[in-house]
């Protein structure tokens, strides 16, 4: 930062507009202290028929999770998977850029094709695959060596973390 910068930023400090470099990560740093009060904070990625794709296509991570639900059915998904999503995506995840959580809810309108390809039959309806396998992808109950599998007993944040590890170690 020029000395010039750091004067204007002096002034525009005592206006409260601070502009120093570190201005950028203070905000992260009050958005997780919030986090830390609203404990259940969800981090799962909230994907629509607008941007399913591109959202799958552009992700770092290794593996997603779509979770299928629908708005008006809160005990069909009241399995904490917020815990899950926690450790893999948002700010203080642990293990980050793995796993990409994500859901739809079916109960939108404009995602009633995008249910109806991966055959969601009941709430919520989990898929674990490699991100790009969602792309322009679909499931159907009878269909074989699928790349997207079905998890199936996930009614726990323990268990889906059975799960992902039994998965991630294989
Ligand atoms: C789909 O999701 C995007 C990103 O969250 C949002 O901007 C858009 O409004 C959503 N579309 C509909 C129809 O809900």
């Amino acid at each position: 930062m020029s000395v010039m910068n750091l004067i204007m930023c002096l002034f525009l400090c005592t206006l409260s507009v601070c502009c120093f470099a570190s201005s950028h990560r203070s905000i992260l740093r009050e958005v997780s202290d919030n986090d830390r009060s609203g404990i259940d904070r969800d981090y799962a990625v909230e994907l629509n028929a607008t941007n399913f794709d591109a959202v799958l296509k552009d992700t770092p991570a290794t593996f997603a999770i779509v979770e299928f639900f629908a708005h008006w059915c809160p005990a069909c998904r009241n399995y904490k998977y917020e815990k899950v999503a926690r450790l893999f995506n948002g700010p203080d995840a642990v293990h980050p850029g793995i796993i990409l959580l994500t859901r739809v809810d079916c109960a939108e309108k404009i995602n009633t094709k995008l249910c109806d390809k991966f055959s969601v039959g009941h709430y919520p309806m989990l898929f674990w695959g490699a991100p790009p396998k969602f792309v322009g992808g679909s499931w159907e109950p009878k269909q074989k060596n699928s790349d997207i599998e079905v998890i199936d007993n996930a009614r726990t944040a323990d268990q889906m973390l059975t799960w992902i590890n039994k998965q991630t170690s294989s």
